[in-house]
């Protein structure tokens, strides 16, 4: 792989365990809120944020590249308003990451990188996924309200952890 797009991959390594720490943030924020359910399910799109990491972390490795572990440089933060606003921050950030994995995706095309283009298809796919949860959350949320909020948490509480990394 061509050092331009293998450090394009490397930053996404970063960027991927930025998510991850946003969104244990975010879970942290939930659960102070007694929003247990969805402090479960923003703990688990924390383990999955992992999970890219490590997923590109191994592509680098087979390709007999050395990823650099670093922080990134802005704070996750961790003052949010209403569990609506984190809904809302996680998909502006997931439509930054789609934007990433597109333009990595451009770069491996334009370097005719015909495995790394392969290897991106499963984040640019994910994404999808992604985008589609927080929208979703988005929504409920707007349908609820107050009152059905207890119930949704509850739905939220039944996430369970799946690796699709390996799918
Ligand atoms: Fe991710
Ligand atoms: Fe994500």
């Amino acid at each position: 792989m061509k050092k331009e797009l293998a450090d394009l991959l490397n930053s996404q390594v970063n960027f991927e365990l930025y998510s991850a720490h946003i969104y244990l943030n975010m879970s942290c924020y939930c659960r102070a809120e007694s929003l247990d359910g969805f402090g479960n399910w923003m703990d688990i799109q924390y383990q999955e944020e992992i999970t890219h990491a490590k997923k590109l972390i191994n592509y680098l490795l087979d390709c007999g590249y050395t990823p650099i572990i670093t922080n990134w440089e802005d704070s996750p933060g961790s003052e949010y308003n209403s569990i609506l606003e984190v809904a809302q921050i996680s998909l502006m950030h997931e439509k930054v990451v789609t934007e990433r994995f597109n333009y990595m995706m451009n770069k491996a095309k334009e370097l005719d990188d015909f495995a790394t283009m392969n290897f991106l298809n499963w984040f640019i796919n994910e994404q999808i996924e992604e985008e589609a949860n927080f929208e979703k959350m988005i929504s409920q949320i707007n349908l609820v309200k107050d009152a059905g909020l207890y119930l949704l948490d509850q739905e939220y509480a039944s996430r369970t952890f799946v690796d699709n990394t390996q799918e």
